[in-house]
């Protein structure tokens, strides 16, 4: 059999609350139990790591170096398109991490991006449905990295064009002004960025509502309409909702080209508001992701449950449109079954129990589905057992 997609191999030294781990793994199911804060999350934000070059849980690389050490070491072996391959990675606080490829240093660790695509789906994900718009642009970014690596540097060159406008706009508000070239400037580039931003945004999100609405049915066994709607700010403040894609009419195609006239014209619009409130205001750092459940918005009207189900449908997703644009992602799931009832459980083994690697992470054994087997460790105290 030839084996798809999977890590082969973990190993962490000094990160989070692991002193030194090297698990082997295989592909399949693999089960971590044990109590609570025994280092079972720790290990899985490793492998996600090592796939994204983030945290899902921390925006910032320090809290990943064990209290007391300098810098956390991972090592992942990777088995990809048939090849194997090793990455390290040296997170140091405060100062560049330093990564490598098969030995040899990768100058520009995003090349790394890619090496090994990864989906995660933890209790956190809940914001998702239930917490501000950023948490849905940044599944939406998250997801385009993974699915088109080179996103990686549109989003962060739009970071960038957003801080330095915003200190240009803050000091103008301090000094009373600013040179109109200036503000010339970074207008310029954060309507290219923007509005390629924004096409990338709203194609993904076409790619992704009818695999949201048959993932929530397989999900929750119900057959409630879900949607998925991107909401181009630019459009509201112009006026132009009717004739711009991502308005109410949503799901049209908008290439650059339009979207950068639209933003110049949102910009206008909004100058003397930027200037007084010292903050950009326009552009896709203010978009909306709308998601509704039954036609009503899944935000303050779903039910607990069902914004669960939604938060898995939507991680499904992500799963299935990278599945189907290459190799299959391995799977993570941190702590998930214990929010579902059985037959949720039962439902998500169905739907993830062929994928080429899963790990699972449970604090009770018995709440992971019987149809999810394969091999098993416990971790106690950091400390990972063969079972
Ligand atoms: N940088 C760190 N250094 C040392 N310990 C850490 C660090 N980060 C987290 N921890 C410890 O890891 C434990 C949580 O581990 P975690 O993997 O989230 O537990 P769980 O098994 O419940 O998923 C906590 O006890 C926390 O104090
Ligand atoms: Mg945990």
């Amino acid at each position: 059999m030839s084996a798809g997609v999977h890590l082969t191999r973990l190993a962490l030294t000094d990160f989070r609350s692991y002193a030194a781990a090297d698990v082997t793994l295989e592909p399949g199911v693999t089960t971590f139990t044990g109590p609570n804060g025994q280092g079972k999350t720790n290990l899985v934000e490793a492998a996600h790591y090592v796939a994204t070059f983030a945290s899902h849980r921390v925006a910032t690389d320090a809290p990943l170096i064990r209290q007391g050490a300098e810098r956390a070491i991972l090592r992942a072996g990777i088995h990809s398109a048939g090849r194997d391959s090793l990455v390290e990675i040296e997170i140091n606080a405060g100062r560049a991490n330093r990564v490598r490829l098969n030995r040899m240093p990768a100058p520009r660790p995003r090349e790394v991006i890619g090496a090994l695509r990864c989906v995660l789906f933890a209790p956190e994900d809940l914001a998702i449905v239930k917490g501000d718009p950023d948490q849905r642009r940044r599944y939406l970014d998250d997801l385009l990295v993974a699915s088109r690596p080179r996103f990686a540097g549109v989003r962060s060159d739009y970071d960038r064009v957003l801080r330095q406008r915003n200190a240009l706009l803050k000091s103008a508000k301090t000094r009373g002004g600013v040179p109109p070239s200036a503000m010339e400037v970074w207008d310029d580039h954060l309507v290219a960025a923007g509005a390629e931003l924004t096409a990338a945004r709203l194609r993904l999100v076409s790619e992704l509502e009818p695999l949201v609405a048959r993932c929530y049915s397989a999900v929750s066994g119900t057959e409630r309409d879900t949607s998925v709607q991107y909401r181009v700010s630019a459009s509201r403040q112009t006026g132009a909702e009717d004739d711009v894609p991502g308005g109410p009419a949503g799901s049209a195609q908008a290439d650059p080209a339009s979207l950068a006239t639209l933003l110049r014209r949102a910009l206008a619009v909004r100058r003397r508001a930027e200037l007084e409130r010292g903050i950009s205001l326009v552009g896709p750092h203010r978009d909306e992701l709308e998601l509704q459940i039954g036609g009503l918005p899944a935000r303050g009207y779903a039910s607990h449950g069902e914004s669960w189900s939604l938060a898995l449908a939507l991680r499904l997703t992500a799963y299935q449109l990278l599945r189907s644009d290459g190799e299959d992602p391995v799977l993570i799931l941190d702590d998930v079954f214990a929010e579902l009832d059985s037959e949720r459980r039962d439902r998500l083994a169905d739907l993830v129990g062929d994928a080429d690697q899963v790990l699972v992470t449970a604090a009770v054994a018995g709440d992971v589905p019987g149809g999810l087997s394969g091999a098993r460790y416990t971790v106690a105290g950091s400390v990972i057992s063969r079972v």
